[in-house]
């Protein structure tokens, strides 16, 4: 559909034009331990993709891969079409500029105020006057109704709060992707939906394309267009919400219900 792909050069491929991010045959493991054993999966663009799996599958270790802030040890990440596994740290830079990212935690700066927290990437990376910064944090604090909290520091919040401030942050610089790792994680059920509205809002308002890892499955419904299962080194379900809860798998069925399957049957 594009022509650009008609001009591929080296470390490039064709993709089908709606997939933004794929992994292609990922390996990855650290010392003895193998987390990725030939996962190929894809994003699309604009969609909101939910990563579930068990603790300790790969979850962010995907996340990291996909920002470049691990390698592979074999396979291809392209983003667009380019093998973002080829590039150098420098050639990353502007990469990730793309990306907004919400950690597991929030992972504030604990010394900076929200302020401060929110412009980070702006100081980074746009040259602004601070006038405009200012604007635009206060725009950014608005969209996660956190607004005139800029000079409170990050001690002074609620949980929940933190991750409205860390979501503000991941949007400061108006990325086309989103990527957020439990975004939910540690909230009671109120607080942590109206981080999925916040989420749902994300989407609708910035049109980004977002991937969020987790394992609040009425989180994964609320704000997911397709879920993918993680398992052993893999995926083993993708499909719609619909599709996910009707899945025949029994390891799928057990993660979505939280079973341990401790008094059923051991899996073959
Ligand atoms: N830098 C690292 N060095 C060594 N092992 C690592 C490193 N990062 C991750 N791992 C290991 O890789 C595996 C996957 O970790 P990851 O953090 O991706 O899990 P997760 O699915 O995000 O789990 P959780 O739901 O608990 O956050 C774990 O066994 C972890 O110990
Ligand atoms: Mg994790």
């Amino acid at each position: 559909m594009t022509t650009d792909k008609e001009q591929l050069t080296s470390g490039q491929r064709a993709a089908p034009a709606d997939v933004l991010i794929r992994l292609e045959g990922v390996h990855k493991q650290f010392g003895k331990h193998v987390v990725f054993k030939d996962l190929t999966v894809s994003f699309r663009r604009g969609e909101t993709a939910v990563v579930l799996g068990a603790s300790g599958v790969g979850k962010s270790v995907m996340l990291k891969l996909i920002l470049g802030l691990l390698k592979p040890d074999r396979g291809h990440i392209f983003i667009d079409h380019t093998d973002v596994t080829t590039l150098r740290e420098r050639e990353l830079i502007p990469l990730r500029t793309r990306f907004g990212m919400l950690f597991q935690g929030a992972a504030l700066f604990d010394f900076l105020t929200v302020y401060e927290n929110v412009a980070f990437a702006l100081h980074e990376h746009k040259r602004l006057a601070e006038d405009e910064i200012r604007r635009i944090v206060a725009r950014k604090l608005a969209l996660v109704d956190m607004q005139g909290t800029e000079n409170l520091l990050p001690e002074e919040l609620s949980g929940g709060m933190r991750k409205r401030v860390g979501l503000a942050r991941a949007i400061a610089i108006d990325p086309e992707v989103i990527l957020y790792d439990e975004p939910t994680m540690g909230l009671d059920p109120v607080t942590a939906d109206t981080i999925n509205e916040l989420i749902l809002r994300c989407r609708r308002e910035l049109k980004t394309t977002s991937i969020v890892v987790t394992h609040d499955m009425q989180s994964a419904y609320k704000v997911g267009d397709r879920l993918i299962m993680l398992y052993d080194g893999g995926v083993i379900a993708d499909g719609t919400p619909d599709q996910i809860r009707r899945h025949g798998d029994i390891r799928v069925q057990r993660f979505i219900h939280g079973d341990a399957g401790l008094t059923a049957a051991p899996m073959g």
